[in-house]
């Protein structure tokens, strides 16, 4: 199949380089010709697993760039719709972009070509875009309109594509249920994971993709809904962690306990800092700007928010708590983009505790793995010291904060950070370690929703040059015993 995937952003390019991956030819567009000719030369714009393979596969073959978008719906059956639907000032989802296309798209439209809005819109979208094709001139019977959100996430975004859950398709007639069918054909069937050179995948997959089809509206409620479901998850364990930290109980355990029932499930119950991203923190304010618009007041989203807006500020408290006070002090910081596996910073909530802590008068010493480049767009570096790995930033700071879940803080020399730290406190934003595995490592540990572990003896933890310290002794609440 001919496929023309308009914008090449993150999930434009990754949907881009999968439909090569499973056999068809792809156009990638963008208005932004820097960014084409980079891609056309070679280089890779994003920092994603699997990526840099699917391009250099495919580049020149089955999968071509372009700034036209006219040339690529011209000479394409199916055209993806990947622009950004970014917030307006009111939380709506600001359309200006799918629109502007869909004018471009309907100039050069001819014979029967299908439309799919792939980008996270609001319900009803479809019907707004079928309506401005038209009325910019596409001739009614060349066109059919559908809608096949995405769920990948940043950092696994090509095996979430290749490997599904489910494949969702928004379809209201049967040109656009055919070519859709045939476009995921390979997945659904099963006969890409059977091919030599197939991207691997060590988590469980379907042996062949499940295929969703529903009415288009019913495709663009199931994406809003979902986000928004995984954020409510995301607050609700952040909000049972504040319960469990004020009575001294542990929200590890408590995730095993209910994570355990399998009509809830263990995954997205991380408690930590608030989810942050490009994706969650927009799409729960848009769909709530839906809901309300529908006439709905959709007050649980409310909350799902508040909530979230008040794990950082909680998180400054804990810090504020471990050090008694901020001015002067400085700290080492492990981790800027939203989360691990990403160098995305956008809503990131480890950027937003920094920015409130330099606004402090703390000094701070960064190190990330991947993000940090693109930090230096909001962090500079006359505000903050880069370090180049996280012992460098460790060295010398009254306490280290963790605020990313990068796989590689989860395994860091613990002793070589009590030895370089001037005060051995690790407060946690993302809880990547046992207690005891700190507190025997002679680190005082604060984490969420779990009590402050103390290293025993607490003398014993001064160390060499620190003599006469005063520690900050943290407050540790025990449950009142029953009975
Ligand atoms: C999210 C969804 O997971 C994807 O399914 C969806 O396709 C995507 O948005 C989108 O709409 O495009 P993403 O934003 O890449 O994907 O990241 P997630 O892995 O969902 O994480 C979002 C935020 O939640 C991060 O800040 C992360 O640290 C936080 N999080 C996640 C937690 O605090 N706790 C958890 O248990 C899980």
């Amino acid at each position: 199949m001919r496929i023309a995937v308009i914008g090449s952003g993150y999930v434009g390019l990754v949907s881009a380089a999968c439909f090569a991956e499973i056999g068809h030819d792809v156009i990638s567009v963008d208005s932004d010709g820097a960014k084409i000719a980079a891609l056309e030369r070679g280089e890779v714009p994003i920092h994603e697993r699997f990526v840099p393979e699917l391009l250099s596969r495919h580049r020149g073959g089955r999968l071509r760039f372009s700034t036209s978008v006219k040339e690529a719906v011209s000479t394409s059956e199916a055209v993806f719709i990947t622009v950004g639907t970014p917030q307006s000032e009111t939380g709506e989802a600001d359309l200006s972009f799918v629109d502007a296309v869909a004018r471009e798209i309907a100039s050069a439209v001819h014979g029967s070509k299908v439309i799919i809005e792939k980008s996270t819109v609001p319900v009803s979208t479809c019907d707004s875009l079928r309506q401005t094709l038209l009325l910019s001139g596409a001739h009614p019977g060349s066109f059919s309109v559908a809608s096949n959100p995405e769920f990948l996430r940043e950092g696994t975004a090509v095996t979430d594509f290749l490997y599904p859950d489910r494949i969702v398709i928004g379809v209201d007639d049967e040109l656009s249920t055919s070519v859709l069918r045939a476009i995921y054909k390979p997945l659904i069937s099963g006969s890409y994971y059977g091919q030599e050179t197939v991207i691997p995948f060590s988590g469980y997959a379907h042996k062949q993709a499940p295929l969703i089809v529903t009415n288009a509206k019913s495709a663009e409620l199931i994406k809003h809904a979902s986000n928004a479901f995984l954020a409510m998850k995301i607050s609700f364990i952040n909000a049972i962690a504040n319960i469990s930290e004020s009575v001294g109980a542990d929200i590890e355990q408590i995730c095993a306990g209910i994570g355990s029932d399998s009509r809830i499930g263990p995954k997205f119950l991380n408690a930590g800092i608030g989810y942050g991203g490009s994706c969650f923190p927009k799409d729960v304010q848009a769909f709530y700007a839906v809901a309300n618009q529908c006439n709905y007041d959709f007050g649980l989203l409310t909350e799902v928010m508040r909530i979230n807006a008040e794990q950082g500020p909680r998180f400054l408290k804990k810090v504020k708590s471990a050090l008694w006070t901020l001015r002067g002090k400085r700290l080492a910081v492990l981790g800027v983009a939203f989360k691990g596996d990403t160098d995305d910073v956008r809503e990131s909530p480890a950027i937003a505790i920094i920015q409130t802590l330099l606004r402090e008068g703390v000094q701070v010493q960064v190190y990330d793995p991947a993000a940090m480049p693109k930090a230096k767009d909001v962090l500079p570096s006359k505000d903050v010291v880069y370090a180049n790995d996280p012992y460098e930033a460790a060295a010398n700071c009254d306490a280290l904060l963790i605020l990313t879940e990068w796989k590689e803080f989860s395994n860091l020399d613990l002793r070589r950070i009590r030895l370089l730290l001037k005060h051995p406190i690790v407060i946690d934003g993302r809880n990547l370690y046992p207690t005891d595995r700190m507190t025997s490592a002679g680190l005082i540990y604060y984490s969420v929703g779990r009590a402050v572990g103390v290293p025993e003896p607490m003398s014993s933890i001064a160390r060499h040059g620190d003599a006469g310290l005063q520690l900050p002794l943290p407050t540790v609440i025990r449950p009142a015993v029953a009975g």
